[in-house]
């Protein structure tokens, strides 16, 4: 088989190494629930609110409180300008964490209520649909909602003919031989479910296999970070 073109990572980093991360629980006082994300040169926000009671009235289920995500990548998180508000990329990915986060959440003790999640993307070099999940998700644990299991996301690819875990925006870019291939997924702590799975690029199915197993992996030591980061929460508090 022919070598593959992308042998050496841009940044020096091993084939499944993720960028450093750094984790943080309780940075926004007045939320019920927040937290930050951090790889490289990708940071997530994400900050929840509620349970409280859902209005207008007729979106209410009396069965159970409903959770909205959305996502916004500010003003300055790349050189390009980004338009602030809503547009059709964030709301795909507003709507695919809440997909993801609703299958962990048990909101049944909460009729008639919403519970927001705000993901906010200070600095963007790819990955930040899944560096929002990790927050969230904290956020959420934080907030007190009863979760099933955590959620731990990461970004696996390929670029040419070499799998990677946690691509940058460089690699993303990578055009030579067979491109760049991303793929977004989300993982949960216990039953090793995925729960969100997206792929941009091609890939084949012995490929996608591997990328996968290296992702699942990639989640194991994310988690340790994340939950440690649950244990600290005192200490970013009284910062
Ligand atoms: O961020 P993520 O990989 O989840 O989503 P993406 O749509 O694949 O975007 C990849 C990267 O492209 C982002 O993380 C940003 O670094 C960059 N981007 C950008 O520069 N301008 C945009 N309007 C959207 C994304």
């Amino acid at each position: 088989m022919a070598k593959s073109l992308y042998e050496k990572r841009f940044d020096g980093r091993k084939m499944d190494e993720v960028r450093p991360i750094i984790a943080k629980v309780g940075i926004v006082p007045s939320a019920d629930g927040s937290a930050s994300f951090e790889t490289g040169g990708t940071k997530a926000i994400a900050v929840v609110r509620g349970p409280r009671t859902l209005h207008p009235q007729h979106l209410q289920n009396a069965q159970t409180g409903i959770l909205r995500v959305s996502y916004g990548m500010m003003p300055f998180s790349v050189w390009d300008r980004i338009r602030p508000g809503p547009n059709r990329r964030s709301e795909e990915i507003g709507k695919v964490c809440e997909w993801a986060l609703n299958s962990v959440v048990d909101l049944s003790g909460f009729p008639s209520t919403v519970i927001d999640v705000f993901i906010q993307i200070p600095k963007a070099d790819a990955g930040t649909r899944v560096a929002g999940l990790n927050a969230a998700a904290m956020a959420l644990a934080h907030a007190g909602i009863p979760m099933k299991e955590m959620i731990t996301a990461i970004a696996v690819g390929k670029a040419d003919k070499t799998l990677l875990v946690d691509i940058d925006k460089a690699e993303e870019d990578f055009h030579d031989g067979e491109g760049a291939t991303d793929i977004p997924l989300a993982v949960t702590s216990r039953g090793k479910e995925i729960t969100l799975l997206q792929l941009d690029g091609k890939i084949s199915p012995t490929e996608l296999s591997e990328a996968i197993e290296m992702g699942k992996k990639a989640c194991d030591d994310i988690l340790k970070v994340q939950m440690e980061a649950l244990k600290n929460i005192g200490e970013e508090e009284n910062e």
